[in-house]
Formats: structure tokens, sequence, C-alpha cells
């Protein structure tokens, strides 16, 4: 008798899943279809363990789903200063707002429809994976900082004195990558453009960020969310190699420079690549053409030269 083995009889599911589907078929005229398969495979699993992750550790998961909008005791961002939010309603009431902010809106409960104007109409997204335990442990965890003299949680505090020139040009060469992030991330012009960078201007990945000072609403909603970017690609880059607060400042400096200034966003670099490349490609025609053309020539004129 062979003895169970839960990983063999997931293969074998597997292989009969890869049959069923024709997936084999298609992978098994591939030079490495189990690569494939498996790169596929753990891909997936990737994105689900990232999901999972997230709810290890309150603290780590606040900093990272709630700061781009909330601060506790370091005033309003996008959604209100969180501290003594459990005196402000019970807990019953915040954890069910929390796990579901549009349903108590929708429901046309008061205190819910007035946060949603001193916010500007901006709704709090559902957080994927947010359960009501985790709304409570989080509620505590808020209560818990509330009390202390600064919490951790308490954001940046930016200037609201006009930058000058050496902080917006120190901004430009964190942008740049000619003055290297401290904890090494990836220069924003990889994946960044801003009209003021010139010709081929930034990388492509990410939005054209000439306007993102103004799409934030200002200094303090763009330096939380640059302290803690909460999305998709943001995040994985910057979370292990965050950005100090001197950086951010910098930064902070520089794209309102750039939004005042008042450049458009938009596709220049990226028609001037495409006008280059369809020079280029026109010369290499005209210079293949202008070869053969020696070529024919040298042929046809000694035929007809004979004839005549
Ligand atoms: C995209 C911005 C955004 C994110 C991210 C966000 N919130 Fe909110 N939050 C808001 C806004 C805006 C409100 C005000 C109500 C509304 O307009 O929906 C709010 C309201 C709240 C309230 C009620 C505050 C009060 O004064 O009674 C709590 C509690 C809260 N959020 C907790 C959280 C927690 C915990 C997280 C992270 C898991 C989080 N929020 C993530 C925007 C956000
Ligand atoms: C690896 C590529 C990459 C790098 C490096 C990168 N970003 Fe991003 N960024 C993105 C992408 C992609 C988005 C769109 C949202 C997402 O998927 O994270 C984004 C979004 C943003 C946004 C929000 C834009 C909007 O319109 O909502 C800001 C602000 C931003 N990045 C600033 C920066 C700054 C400042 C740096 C340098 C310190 C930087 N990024 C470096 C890829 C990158």
């Amino acid at each position: 008798m062979k003895e169970f083995s839960p990983l063999r009889s997931r293969r074998a599911v597997f292989f009969t899943w890869r049959k069923q589907v024709g997936l084999e078929a298609i992978t098994s005229s591939r030079p490495r279809p189990r690569v494939m398969g498996w790169a596929m495979i753990l891909l997936s699993f990737g994105v689900l363990h990232v999901e999972t992750a997230m709810g290890q550790e309150t603290e780590a998961y606040f900093r990272q789903n709630c700061m781009s909008c909330h601060t506790v005791g370091g005033g309003r961002l996008v959604g209100p200063d969180l501290k003594n939010v459990s005196k402000r309603k019970d807990q019953e009431w915040l954890i069910e707002f929390v796990t579901n902010p549009k349903g108590l809106i929708d429901a046309g409960d008061a205190y819910a429809l007035a946060m949603k104007d001193a916010a500007r109409g901006v709704i709090m997204p559902k957080i994927p994976g947010l359960d009501k335990a985790k709304a409570a442990a989080l509620l505590e965890l808020i209560s818990r900082e509330s009390v202390l003299e600064k919490s951790q949680f308490a954001g940046l505090h930016i200037t609201d004195e006009p930058f000058d020139a050496s902080d917006i040009a120190r901004g430009r060469d964190i942008f740049t990558g000619s003055l290297p992030l401290e904890n090494g991330g990836a220069s924003c012009l990889s994946c960044h453009h801003v009209t003021d960078i010139g010709l081929f201007g930034g990388g492509k990945l990410g939005p054209d960020l000439t306007r993102v000072y103004e799409r934030m609403l200002g200094r303090k909603n763009l330096a939380s969310w640059l302290l803690s970017p909460a999305t998709a690609t943001m995040r994985p880059v910057f979370q292990a190699k965050p950005l100090t607060s001197d950086e951010i400042e910098g930064l902070v400096a520089y794209l309102e420079d750039v939004a005042k200034a008042g450049g458009a966003e938009d596709a220049t670099p990226s028609l001037m690549l495409f006008l280059l490349g369809l020079a280029g490609a026109v010369l290499g025609l005209m210079l293949v053409d202008s070869i053969w053309s020696y070529r024919f020539r040298a042929v046809r004129r000694p035929l007809v030269g004979e004839i005549v």
C-alpha cells in the first residue's frame, strides 16, 4: 500500500487539472513547460502571500493601510485625526464603520455623513482583509497611541513656510537620483516623469507627477502619502527602504514647485520618442534604398548600354 502524501495528491490533482483544461497540450510543446507552469503558480502564491502577511502586525498594518489618510494626534489628512476616536463613538459603531465605511454612509448615518462632508466628499475605502477582529485590534492600538505625548503615527511635520531654492534643488536631485536615497530605494525618475525633466523624461511605469501636488491637495497629504505609500507598486518598493523625512521634504518642495510652474502632464516624451523612432526608420529605409538603387543601376546600365 502506498502511504498517503498530501504533496503527491496535490500534484496529481494539478496534473489532472492541467490535462483537463488543455494546459498540457499548450505547455508541453514549449521547451520548459514545467518551469513555466510552476513559475505561474509560485507567482499567484506570491500575490496571496502579500495579502496574508499584511495581517501579521497591527502597527505595521496601520502604517501601511491607514497612515496615508490618518494620523494619531497629527491633525487631519484626507481622513480625520484618529486621536481619541473611541471617545467620539462607541466601539461597536467604529468597528462597523471601519469594516464597511460606505455601508453606514449609504444608510444615512448622521455622524458618518458629517464626517464625509468634512472630508470633502471622500469616502473611506473598504480595506481588503480588514475584518472585525483586526478592526478591534486597530482601535485598541489607536487608544494606546492616543494617550502618548507623541504617537508614532503623528505623521510628518512639514513646514508652512515657503520652500527656498536650495530645498527645491535638493528635491530635484533626489527625484532624478543624482542624490541617492539614504535607504537605498530606487530613484523616482526610473518610474515617473515630470515635465521639467526634459526630452526623454522619466520612466513610464508610474504616473506623471507634474501635478501630483495638486491632485493630493497640498504638502501635508503628499508628505504623508510618501511616508507610507499604500498603493500596489509603491508599497513594495518603499516599504523596506522608506524615504527619510528630509528626503520627503525635498521631494515635496520640488513637486510643489513643478506644479506651481504650471506644466501640463502630457504625452510629449512618448510622442518625441515615437517621432524620433519614425525618423530613424525613415533614415534607415533611405539608406537601404540608396544602397539597393546603386546595385540596381549597376546591373541595368550595362544592359541598356549593350542594346544601344
Ligand atoms: C483613502 C483614505 C483612507 C484610508 C486609507 C483609511 N481611511 Fe479611515 N477615514 C477616511 C475618511 C475620508 C474618513 C471620514 C469618513 C468618510 O468620509 O468616509 C475616515 C474615517 C475613519 C474613522 C472614523 C473617524 C472618526 O472621527 O470617527 C476611523 C475610526 C477610521 N477612518 C479608521 C481607519 C483605519 C483603521 C484605517 C486603516 C485600516 C483607515 N481608516 C484607512 C479615509 C481613509
Ligand atoms: C518601481 C517604480 C517606481 C518608483 C521607483 C517610484 N514610483 Fe511612484 N509610483 C509607481 C507606480 C506604478 C504608481 C501608481 C500607483 C501604484 O501602483 O503604486 C506610483 C504612484 C506614485 C504617486 C501617486 C501618484 C498619483 O497620481 O496618485 C506618487 C506621489 C509617487 N508615486 C511618488 C514617487 C516618488 C516621490 C518616488 C521616488 C522617491 C517614486 N514614486 C518612485 C512606481 C514607482
